[in-house]
């Protein structure tokens, strides 16, 4: 527990802090006792200065309407509207800024986005050249078994690495495909990938100074149809490979076990995600938020 004290106007001392209980040692914690659709400025700004240091956070037993998701949301920045993924734009009716992540089929129709397969490791749209800078997510419905989520410190993946990786890498960058999705669904409008060196897609370096922070940070995006610019393709894969098998190292994350009712907030600057499948036969419904971002550098 983090222990903040402020004055009442009567002169006893109100005890304002958070409930932080961080949930694994590499990265995330649970802020409990919160209400996210009644948190003031001042439980906002303890909350966002322990999403810079914990990177992830964690929400419990939240009944929020979309629209308060969407207001909690927007405190940490202005929001995107939800991206076209591979079903196209599944977005709440009425609200274009929360994106439905759902395996469920109604009338033959998918009612969300990434179905229920594996989600490889990814940073959420570095192929764009403004990537978002976080996410909320929200669950609303869970699988009994399967569909876990994992967050990886890409800090700790930074500073643990070898002298001679880094040294190879520190001035490279990444060219991030933007034509499939980390479910490995070809997203709608996109061309199916030729040459991987002039496929579509954002150039970024693979080292990142966040802008909050000021910390350093490994920023890869999606292993997929990754290349390094000025490298022969052969050697670009041997050194995607080697930072790849650094970076997902069990030490550097942790995975969450979903109940409904859970929101997610993550800094998609300093982090990388994935999910378990899950059987089809469950249902998984979860509302997500996107905060934009600025250029990585
Ligand atoms: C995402 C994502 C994983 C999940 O929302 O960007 O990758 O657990 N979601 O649904
Ligand atoms: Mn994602």
């Amino acid at each position: 527990m983090e222990l903040e004290q402020h004055q009442s106007s009567e002169g006893s001392f109100l005890d304002t802090s958070l409930d932080i209980d961080p949930v694994s040692d590499a990265i995330g914690a649970e802020i409990k006792g919160i209400d996210l659709a009644l948190i003031n400025d001042q439980t906002f700004a303890a909350i966002h200065a322990a999403w810079l240091k914990y990177n992830v956070l964690l929400f419990r037993d939240q009944t929020i309407s979309d629209s308060d998701l969407v207001a909690f949301s927007r405190r940490f920045g202005e929001l995107d509207e939800s991206p076209p993924n591979e079903n196209g734009v599944m977005s709440v009716p009425g609200l274009p800024e929360i994106l439905i992540l759902s395996n469920v089929i109604e009338n033959g129709v998918a009612i969300g986005s990434l179905g229920n397969e594996e989600c490889i490791w990814h940073t959420d749209m570095n192929y764009n050249e403004r990537p978002p800078m976080g996410s909320a997510l929200f669950a609303l419905e869970v699988p009994p078994k399967g569909g876990n989520t994992g967050f990886l410190n890409m800090y700790r993946a930074f500073d643990a690495l070898p002298v001679e990786l880094h040294r190879k890498i520190e001035r490279l960058t990444i060219k991030h495909d933007s034509t499939t999705n980390s479910a490995g669904f070809r997203r709608v409008g996109s061309e199916e990938v030729g040459d991987i060196r002039t496929s579509p897609g954002a150039i970024h370096p693979i080292i990142r100074t966040h802008p909050e922070t000021k910390r350093k940070a490994l920023y890869l995006g999606r292993r997929r149809y990754a290349y390094i610019p000025g490298l022969s393709l052969e050697d670009s894969e041997v050194l995607l490979d080697e930072i790849w098998a650094h970076t997902t190292q069990e030490q550097f994350y942790w995975h969450h076990k979903w109940r409904a009712g859970d929101i997610v907030v993550w800094d998609n600057r300093c982090t990388m995600h994935r999910r378990d499948d899950f059987p089809q036969s469950s249902r998984r419904i979860m509302h997500r938020t996107q905060i934009k971002g600025d250029q990585p550098h």
